[in-house]
């Protein structure tokens, strides 16, 4: 099939397009690259790679698709607080506006990567698909509204599917150090110290970016139709921050490096909840199989062991980037956003 994968040039679109590529899939990429081409440079020559913005690209690039994967946009807490209105234009009107192009020219195979953190706020224990959510930031408000609007469009013509990620972890191309665990990681690496905010005691759903890139591809690839307007969190499993810590932590202390855990006060964005995983292994036979230690050594490996201090670089923080993005764009242009529609 040729898939179009929005946001392919991020953390996740990274590992997800080489794995549909290895399934044999052609790849089109539609992404704004805040990062630049670099995540994509070890697939140069082997998928296409255009620079746009999903809220204003030209429905052209739809042409010849037969199924869209749907990452791009703010994909995380800070960025959305920090431009609420971008936030809501590329995660919820895009995707509305994408739905509708693509239900015009029967593409029908669509997956979205939705946020588990939809479940934030609903309190004590492990809520599937079926719960009804009271999301509460600006992201997840966002991203419960793209939701809606995809089961809205669904019909015989187009299937969507939502994929409800959970917190992902592990190595790509275009890594991530505000993700928990790659957090931890770099902070044992840099400071030897690990920061539990509130202690720590604060649960999250985690899964692994191989796994998140799998289910998409077995959402595409399942029989036409057959998984329209299903919803399945994506997770391996839910954790308290404390016991991540912990699991780095003793990974590094068996590298010979020892990391202290201390206590921190709580930030102001906190986030505490947990999901089931049942559905996507009953539904589609498939269950996120990359353990959290497993993660943490694949990581650790791929990283340059001479130079830790380059982790902490803004690139690898998406609120420091686009922020860093946004004064050096500004100072050049005087008028232009990095967070605007053109
Ligand atoms: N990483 C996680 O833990 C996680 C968890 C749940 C859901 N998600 C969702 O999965 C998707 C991918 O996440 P990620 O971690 O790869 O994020 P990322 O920030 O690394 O990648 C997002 C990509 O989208 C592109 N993009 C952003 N705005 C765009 C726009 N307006 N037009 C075109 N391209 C644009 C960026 O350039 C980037 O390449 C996001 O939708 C995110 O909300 C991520």
């Amino acid at each position: 099939m040729k898939i179009l994968v929005t946001g392919g040039g991020g953390y996740i679109g990274a590992v997800l397009c080489e794995r549909f590529l290895e399934a044999g899939h052609e790849v089109r990429v539609l992404d704004r690259l805040y990062w630049g081409r670099k995540p994509l440079e070890h697939l140069a020559g082997r998928i296409q790679i255009v620079q746009a913005d999903v809220r204003t690209f030209d429905a052209s690039l739809l042409d010849g698709i037969q199924a869209v994967v749907h990452l791009a946009g703010l994909s995380n807490d800070p960025t959305a607080e920090y431009k609420p209105d971008a936030n809501w234009e590329m995660n919820a009107v895009a995707t509305a506006r994408l739905a509708a192009l693509c239900r015009e020219r029967g593409i029908s195979r669509f997956t979205f990567g939705s946020s588990a953190s939809i479940y934030d706020g609903l309190g004590d224990g492990e809520f599937d698909e079926t719960a009804q959510v009271k999301p509460r930031g600006a992201y997840s408000q966002s991203k419960f509204e793209a939701e809606r609007k995809l089961l809205e469009a669904a019909d015989g013509r187009f299937a969507p599917v939502i994929l409800r990620q959970g917190t992902v972890y592990g190595y790509s191309p275009r890594m991530r150090f505000d993700l928990v665990v790659n957090t931890f990681i770099k902070d044992a690496l840099i400071r030897g110290k690990l920061f539990l905010h509130g202690g720590g005691w604060m649960w999250r759903p985690l899964v692994d970016v191989r796994d998140v890139a799998e289910a998409h591809l077995r959402c595409i690839e399942a029989p036409a139709g057959s998984l329209s307007g299903e919803i399945f969190n994506v997770v391996h499993d839910n954790f308290q921050i404390r016991q991540l810590a912990m699991l780095v932590a003793g990974s590094l202390s068996l590298r010979g490096k020892s990391v202290g855990l201390e206590d921190a006060p709580l930030p102001p964005i906190n986030r505490n909840y947990r999901c089931a995983n049942r559905k996507l292994r009953d539904r589609l036979g498939f269950a996120p199989r990359v353990t959290v230690l497993e993660s943490i050594e694949g990581i650790l490996r791929r990283l340059p062991a001479d130079n830790v201090t380059d982790l902490a670089h803004p690139r690898y923080y998406n609120i420091q980037w686009m922020t860093l993005l946004e004064e050096v764009q500004t100072s050049l242009n005087g008028f232009s956003s990095v967070w605007s529609a053109t």
